[in-house]
């Protein structure tokens, strides 16, 4: 048989016909289980992307607009819904699911600080395939709880090593049994840049017309495919990069590069700046943004509109014109330890005191 671990060389396409070319070009199973899992797939299309540009009114200054595109508006509830959405796809395109006709589908197989994991149990779901996960002991027991809810298997990796150690546990695991796996590799997967290129630019693009691009770094499928697909349209557009300021901090799905394993889609010579976000100034944002428009946000996404307002202010001062464009990978809900620094629980004394009449 032949073992097909690492098959992610050709670029993702995009397809209106329920059955890509490229799928029925395999002409195993014409018809049978990969026509009807690339049919499965296409019906999961409305769900992914097609998310809300929204404007920062309470960022915004005057001649300097800040928008977010709120990807939690999307199945699993995060902007990882895309990247893992067309990796599936694309190994479906390569037929790497069913490698024997009546047999099983080989198991997704990735490594995941949390989203692309949700993403991917989520989607293996819907498609009927199943799926394995390493991810780091640490991550928080509501991400355990939601991928064994959604029938994902799990494999725990040291805390100590994060997502560098899931990801070798992961390629170990898929060196050992091609015949079990079909390992996604969101780290090296050119589809995570892609989807975001012919996805989230496109639709950023739909709408308006921005400046200044800006974003964190954590596989770097984000920053670097809306990047490029940006500077595509618009040449001089500005690129900014961010990065958490500290090896350890909280600004969870971020990557710190210079202490981190580089994800091999990542693409340095994109982005015009790179600059650095501190987890505090981040939780100040979420609690700001909570108040002032009513959005609840994650630490990155706070960390993301925290940047964005640092910069619209800069352009402000300078008397420029600009539209500042960001991403809000997901929403506070399967934060409960950032609800508890934020808003620790009222004390039942004070709830108690009442003014005497
Ligand atoms: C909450 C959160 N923010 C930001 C990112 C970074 O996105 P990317 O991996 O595309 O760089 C991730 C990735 O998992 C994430 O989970």
């Amino acid at each position: 048989m032949e073992k097909r671990v690492f098959g992610f060389s050709r670029s993702l396409e995009q397809t209106t016909s329920p059955v890509h070319p490229e799928t029925l070009a395999h002409g195993l199973f014409p018809g049978g289980q990969l026509a009807e899992l690339e049919a499965r797939a296409l019906a999961l299309e409305p769900f992914i992307g097609h998310t809300p540009l929204h404007r920062l009114v309470s960022l915004s200054k005057p001649g300097v607009e800040v928008y977010a595109k709120l990807e939690w508006c999307q199945l699993s509830g995060s902007v990882k819904a895309r990247a893992a959405f067309a990796m599936i796809r694309r190994a479906i395109r390569h037929n790497l699911f069913y490698v024997e006709p009546g047999a099983e589908p080989r198991r997704i197989l990735d490594a995941t600080s949390g989203n692309t994991g949700l993403a991917l149990a989520a989607i293996g779901a819907q498609l009927g395939i199943p799926v394995t996960l390493c991810l780091p002991a640490n991550a928080s027991n509501k991400r355990k709880e939601m991928l064994r809810a959604f029938g994902a298997q799990v494999v725990l990796t040291s805390p100590l090593e994060g997502t560098d150690g899931a990801q070798e546990k992961a390629r170990e695991m898929a060196v050992q049994h091609p015949e079990r796996y079909v390992y996604l590799d969101q780290y090296n997967n050119p589809a995570n840049c892609l989807a975001h290129e012919e996805g989230t630019a496109l639709e950023i693009l739909r709408v308006l017309e921005p400046t200044h691009f800006i974003a964190g770094l954590g596989t770097t499928g984000t920053f670097n495919g809306t990047a490029r697909g940006l500077r595509a349209a618009l040449p001089n557009v500005t690129l900014i990069a961010l990065q958490p300021d500290a090896p350890m901090h909280g600004l969870e799905g971020w990557k710190h590069l210079e202490t981190a394993v580089v994800p091999g889609i990542h693409d340095p010579s994109l982005a015009h700046q790179v600059r650095e976000v501190g987890s505090r100034a981040a939780l100040t944002m979420v609690r700001r943004l909570a108040k002032d428009e009513g959005l609840l946000l994650s630490p990155s996404a706070g960390a993301n509109a925290a940047a964005a307002a640092q910069l619209a202010e800069e352009l402000a001062l300078e008397g420029q014109t600009a539209r500042i464009v960001t991403i809000f990978a997901d929403d506070a809900s399967k934060y409960d330890e950032m609800f508890r620094e934020l808003w620790p629980a009222e004390q039942p004394a004070e709830q108690a005191t009442v003014p005497a009449v």
